[in-house]
């Protein structure tokens, strides 16, 4: 192979392609977790707690196990035991609401009390329905405030506390001062998909069909705590219906496991809706005070960004909203803080941009806020913040290509002909504003191992362990394939979802699709050159393997980011307090784009999250019984096709000499900055700012109600 061919050959990667997998998933072909065939399967269905606190005195299984089909209950009386200490992936331990069953305490409401195993998934329900848990019953508290006493720093995926600077000379000195409180609500994950698994014990292999974002993740969790070598575990997870943070190990698996041990034959158990309210993890509520300072030319001199979340009290998860401030943008003095409750709620986890949705929300509302106050243009206020290195880190930038976003971003929406002032423009009833925020997500690689191999018939088929969760992963990796190997995209299958396929990157952190061509693209280096003219592929074909470990290790480390400029349009009606997105863009600066079809659903299904943020999703708990009013997607709102008109995405060209794929990730960008600028538009539109979402009518209203 020379590099002249390489050079010379029509690439795939940059074209548009359909989903490879399209015509199955619209067909029905394609077998999602709780699809899947098996002879003389079982089906468990969970029993969860009714308290929001307490213990269990006693679970009545005898009456159940009477009843039509019922084959097992399982509770922490006689579950297997598991073994819950040890670090997981990336030293992250798994949420122990996974680990089912093991003693009698309830922290929550929604916890897993009790797995009813049947015949059929209509018996095992009633039997569950059937189930009576006697509980003593402890007081809870599940009220969170910005100002709760027990709060604390915390580190989570990114550290709690940066700090540089005298904050408080620096204000001083400011021209402009912004200091306001912004809140954002609990939100929920709910991908189309619930979770689902189907556990198997077959020639003393544990196989797994469940709906995952990293199959060897699941393994790993899965052998450490059922105490199993790795290598006796097989999680296969072909289809998946969405995730968004949610679809890692929890407790389905793990009682799914437990009952195909004990009863010897498959056991299959899905979350209904309501009990992913509990079950699936969720994005903490946020309390985020941002203080802006600025010289009367908008450099900033002084920026504090601290953020409070709330998590479970058997599990920390820091929704660390406070991070996004730290690449962004830099100030003489820079404070950034997440803080944590405890309270007797599930634990939240990980959903789409944890941090930085919440805290660009914030982050981007004050910079529009002091914009306002510095008489400067919200665009040119962030171009004039432009940092040169990391603001805390210090590290150089691996391409920051923000200001060519505002730039393209602003001539396509017509950003000139805006008059700064706010609610000046009309349509009939409809006060009319538009908005914009800056994004940003960090672009990260991890270890991944690949198979390729070269058919007898040159065909080509690539085994990685990779999830594609509804993001058109298997496309893309079939373009960065076909482009690596010099093939044709029809003439490589890409397999994944199979944990046999060895060690690979979770479909998370955006980290995904770059993770996954670096090692396929490795693995496809080697096999060309084993490919020289004239060699004879045996039968079984010729299949090499990579493991991107040591390349991994030997990156540079950069400050490595995709960023995005996101513009709305809303119209306000001041009666009914009313807001509609009349339209949104969203340019972005996110390396190279493998496949320009499934990457613009990456991005406008993120502002469209942003849109969703902005004016619907918000879960309330009852302080009383301690969960969700309305645990289903009738009372949790999200963004229609109504209330999403216009919405476009495009990119900017970006691209990373220093990377072999120059790849940085597209996931979770996208959401980022979107709820901000549907709030700045908002504010445009009527004058008045909007600090808490969602953007409620009553809170339109009450906020601006001197004209309705
Ligand atoms: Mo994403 S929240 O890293 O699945």
């Amino acid at each position: 192979m020379t590099t002249t061919a390489q050079k010379t050959a029509v690439r795939a990667v940059g074209t548009a392609h359909v989903r490879v997998e399209g015509r199955d998933k619209v067909t029905g072909a394609a077998r999602y977790a709780g699809d899947v065939p098996f002879t003389g399967l079982g089906y468990g269905w969970l029993v969860l707690s009714t308290v929001a606190r307490g213990r269990i005195r006693d679970i009545a299984s005898a009456p159940v196990l009477e009843m039509p089909g019922v084959l097992a209950v399982l509770d922490h009386r006689g579950a297997p035991r598991l073994n819950t200490d040890y670090a997981g992936l990336m030293g992250i331990r798994p949420d122990p609401t996974c680990a089912v069953f093991q003693n009698d305490t309830v922290p929550h409401l929604g916890w897993p009390v009790a797995l009813v195993v049947a015949e059929t998934p209509e018996q095992a329900r009633e039997a569950a329905e059937a189930l009576v848990v006697d509980y003593e019953v402890l007081p809870h508290d599940i009220e969170f405030h910005g100002d709760h006493p027990d709060s604390y720093p915390a580190d989570g995926h990114m550290p709690g506390v940066t700090d540089k600077g005298d904050l408080e000379a620096e204000l001083a000195a400011s021209a402009a001062v912004v200091d306001e409180e912004y809140t954002t609500p609990e939100e929920h994950h709910h991908p189309m998909e619930p979770h689902a698994a189907t556990a198997r014990w077959e020639d003393g292999r544990l196989e797994v069909v469940d709906s995952n974002q990293g199959a060897t993740w699941v393994v790993g969790e899965l052998a450490n705590l059922f105490s199993l070598d790795p290598a006796s575990v097989r999680v296969r997870s072909e289809h998946v219906g969405g995730g968004f943070g949610s679809k890692g190990v929890r407790a389905h698996q793990v009682a799914a496991v437990m009952a195909a041990t004990i009863l010897d034959r498959p056991v299959r158990v899905a979350l209904t809706r309501p009990q992913m309210f509990a079950l699936a993890g969720h994005r903490s509520p946020t309390v985020q005070r941002v203080r802006l300072g600025a010289d009367a030319d908008g450099r900033l001199r002084a920026l504090d960004h601290r953020s409070v979340s709330r998590t479970g009290t058997i599990y920390e998860f820091v929704e660390s909203s406070a991070g996004v401030a730290r690449t962004m943008y830099d100030a003489d003095a820079h404070h950034t803080e997440n803080r944590v409750v405890r309270l007797d709620v599930p634990s939240p986890t990980f959903m789409r941009a944890p941090g930085e949705a919440p805290g660009s929300f914030a982050l981007e509302t004050a910079l529009d806020e002091l914009a306002e106050k510095c008489g400067i243009d919200p665009i040119e206020l962030r171009l004039r913040n432009e940092p040169d290195k990391g603001p805390v880190s210090g590290l150089p930038f691996a391409g920051r290509n923000l200001r060519a976003c505002f730039e393209e971003g602003a001539g396509r929406f017509g950003w000139g002909r805006r008059d700064p002032r706010p609610r000046v423009r009309r349509d009939g009833r409809w006060l009319l504003g538009t908005g914009t925020a800056a994004a940003s997500f960090q672009a990260g690689a991890a270890p991944s191992t690949a198979a390729i191999t070269a058919e007898a018939d040159g065909r080509f088929t690539v085994r990685i362990s990779a999830a594609d969760i509804g993001t058109g992963a298997r496309t893309a990796l079939t373009l960065v394939a076909a482009d690596a190997l010099d093939a044709a995209p029809d003439q490589v299958t890409v397999r994944i979802g199979d944990s046999d396929f060895g060690p690979a990157m979770i479909a998370g952190g955006s980290m995904g699709t770059r993770s996954w061509s670096l090692a396929i693209t490795a693995a496809a280096t080697t096999l060309r050159e084993h490919l020289v003219p004239g060699t004879v592929i045996p039968a079984e074909g010729i299949t090499v393997r990579s493991d991107t470990t040591a390349q991994i290790a030997a990156l540079t480390n950069m400050e490595r980011h995709s960023y995005g400029a996101q513009f709305a349009e809303v119209a306000v009606d001041p009666a009914t307090g009313e807001v509609r997105v009349r339209r949104m863009l969203g340019v972005f600066a996110a390396g190279r784009i493998v496949n320009p079809l499934t990457a613009r659903g990456q991005f406008t299904g993120g502002m469209i999250w942003g849109i969703s943020m902005a004016l619907h999703e918000e879960a309330v708990r009852d302080p009383a019984f301690g969960g969700p009013v309305g645990a289903d997607l009738a009372n949790y709102h999200v963004a229609t096709h109504a209330d999403v008109p216009r919405v476009e995405a495009d990119w900017v060209d970006d691209t990373d000499p220093d990377d072999p794929v120059g790849i940085k990730g597209i996931g979770e960008v996208g959401i980022v900055g979107a709820a901000a600028a549907v709030a700045n538009a908002v504010w445009h539109a009527t004058g008045v700012r909007q600090r808490h979402l969602p953007i409620r009518p009553d809170r339109v209203l009450t906020a601006a109600g001197d004209d309705a």
